[in-house]
């Protein structure tokens, strides 16, 4: 699939009104969008904005974005799904995304989605029940040099196997366990092979 990043044209210099909810993190939006003079240019600048403010470009930071920036939702919601660096979902606490371009597919990417996959129980575009780990893949992400890529929790990692990968994800869920506070009741917990937290 290809996509156009040069707008339609466009006849508004005006942002159309502020966001209904009230909700402060609007501002920061409106702040890119002033910043950019509300040119429509600055689509994936403002989109970057709202992603890393709410975490995830939902139906309705999408509306707002088209309708400041004078933009048809179709074109907004194409470039948001286009790039692998958008999520239209809530992501989970740690994230990691697997490179499948074709120099990382052919030194064992499938290998790694697929060990992640069954050890913590989630398919790639997913969260784990417990939203501690979202999993996605990605074309290429330009480091072919050191397939197979990935990057977690925004760390760029190379020449990864199946094996690191998972003592790495594991590694990062059991600081999760360290850092959660015991229950009410005293109850202990602990994280299995499968990363899944279970009582003692
Ligand atoms: S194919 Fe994975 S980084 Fe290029």
């Amino acid at each position: 699939m290809s996509v156009k990043t040069s707008p339609p044209p466009r006849a508004r210099s005006q942002a159309v009104r502020e966001h209904p909810s009230g909700d402060p993190r609007f501002n920061l939006i409106d702040r890119t969008l002033k910043r950019f003079s509300y040119q429509q240019d600055a689509l994936i600048e403002v989109l970057h904005t709202a992603q890393e403010t709410f975490g995830f470009l939902s139906d309705d930071l999408l509306i707002y974005v088209a309708r400041q920036l004078k933009l048809p939702l179709s074109w907004v919601y194409g470039v948001a799904t286009f790039y692998h660096f958008f999520t239209l979902k809530p992501q989970g606490k740690h994230t990691c995304i697997v490179c499948m371009g074709t120099a990382c597919y052919v030194k064992r990417a499938a290998e790694i989605v697929a060990a992640l996959q069954q050890a913590f129980h989630v398919e790639p575009g997913g969260t784990t029940a417990d939203g501690l780990l979202s999993l996605s893949t990605a074309r290429c992400l330009g480091s072919c040099g050191l397939a197979p890529v990935l990057v977690l929790d925004g760390e760029v990692l190379g020449r990864e196997t199946p094996e690191s990968t998972l003592e790495r994800v594991r590694q990062l869920l059991l600081a999760e366990q360290s850092d959660a506070a015991p229950s009410a009741n005293g109850d202990a917990m602990h994280v299995t092979n499968g990363g899944i937290h279970e009582p003692i």
